[in-house]
């Protein structure tokens, strides 16, 4: 018996453990800060550690940040030809990568880091095709915590003669990870194409769900291959899958332009739709040229705890009415967030009677009988209680302005 019994977990030694994600992680969207929106491949230490600093100085910790990811551009154009790991770039990281990384934990923050499936990133650095335990290993050594994993140089747009399958590519990497032990958010970015959102909830923690993000309010530049895309283009890309995301597996509109560039209106209808949407906060600006409103809009905690509501799901357009988008989101406790946005290019005066409009969502299962319930409104970027939905709403709001309510029942 005693013999039979060491040659069952002799063999149940030798079986590698069941492939699958590393799970409990990214049970609200991830949020933090990825330096491509602003450095592009011109990363380096000092701006890490200066941005994991002021994480704790501005507030942001405070307010849920948390990763502070490198993007594109922290390697050497070669692995080292005898180890074949991959080599961080010298002069922009003088003291390798798990400096950085024992730093950002140091302030009690977790940190991320990004290659590609493909044989190149996009920036043209060594990806990870073909080493994918290797670099796994690697990056656990270093201590990361978020792995953002691009689609360049893949086939589907390099010129190679071989076509990567985006769902087997990215089920290696994630056998990788969880082999390597330590977990990790697996942040799939392949840009919406080869719908990720079927596919990705046993794979990932996330998935884009467009090409870039520009900051623009409605514009697509065009780079021939590949297109940057505006907040507006952005959101109204796909159509039903507000259904695939939730708790341990989001939809990514992509980094934050918040603070990079738009007037304050746009600002807050960028970050306010963020929430509304239940996307991975990611912050993509220069947050040591951050200036005061932009602080105070991204560190708002009450429009925060909108995108972090433990339900998860994904708010909907409710309909447009007159020049405004309205947005609702289903919260937990049968809460709920209104969101008005004025689209047009002039100040508008909204008028809403709460009671007109019916309202039900069908994958939260949930109703508003407005004439048997009345809820309490919360302004949430005024951060003022502004009477009940039995009156009528009547708000002067600014073009590309928005305003948003939590709607709750008297306690
Ligand atoms: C793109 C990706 C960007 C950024 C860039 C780096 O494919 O969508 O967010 O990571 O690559 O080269």
């Amino acid at each position: 018996m005693k013999q039979l019994l060491t040659i069952v977990t002799a063999i149940a030694l030798t079986i590698p453990a069941m492939a699958q994600k590393f799970e409990g992680l990214a049970l609200t969207p991830p949020m933090g800060w990825n330096s491509w929106n602003t450095f592009g491949c011109d990363i380096n230490e000092t701006v890490v550690k200066e941005t994991a600093d002021l994480f704790i100085k501005l507030g942001l910790k405070d307010a849920g940040y948390e990763y502070v990811v490198i993007d594109d551009g922290w390697m050497e154009m070669e692995r080292d030809p005898e180890t074949l790991l991959l080599v961080p770039n010298k002069q922009k990281f003088p003291n390798g990568i798990k400096t950085v990384a024992d730093y950002v934990h140091s302030k009690g923050l977790k940190f991320g880091i990004y290659n590609c499936a493909g044989t190149k990133t996009c920036g043209g650095y060594p990806g990870t095709r073909g080493y994918e335990f290797h670099d796994a290993r690697q990056y656990a050594q270093w201590g990361v915590d978020f792995l953002k994993y691009d689609w360049c140089n893949t086939g589907s747009n390099g010129g190679y003669d071989y076509q990567q399958n985006a769902a087997a590519s990215y089920a290696i990497m994630r056998d990788a990870i969880y082999q390597a032990g330590r977990p990790m958010v697996f942040n799939i970015c392949e840009w919406g194409d080869n719908d990720p959102w079927l596919w990705g909830e046993n794979i990932g923690h996330s998935w884009r769900i467009s090409g870039d993000i520009a900051h623009c309010w409605d514009c697509e530049m065009s780079f021939g291959t590949w297109s940057k895309f505006g907040l507006w283009p952005i959101i109204n890309m796909r159509k039903d899958i507000r259904k695939y995301s939730g708790p341990g597996h989001w939809n990514d509109f992509d980094m934050l332009e918040v603070g990079n560039g738009f007037p304050p209106a746009e600002n807050r209808t960028h970050f306010v739709m963020w929430c509304m949407l239940a996307s991975p906060l990611m912050l993509g600006n220069d947050i040591r040229k951050m200036d005061e409103p932009t602080r105070l809009l991204v560190t708002n905690k009450e429009v925060i705890a909108i995108d972090q509501d433990k339900l998860g799901i994904q708010g909907f357009r409710f309909m447009n009415l007159d020049g405004f988008d309205i947005w609702v989101k289903p919260l937990d406790k049968g809460e709920w967030a209104f969101a008005f946005v004025n689209m047009t290019e002039q100040k508008r005066h909204l008028s809403y009677n709460w009671s007109d409009f019916y309202l039900k969502d069908g994958l939260a299962d949930r109703e508003i009988q407005w004439n048997k319930q009345k809820f309490l409104l919360r302004d949430l970027l005024a951060h003022k209680d502004c009477g009940d939905t039995s009156q009528k709403l009547e708000r002067d709001i600014e073009a590309h302005d928005i305003i948003v309510f939590r709607l709750y029942e008297k306690k």
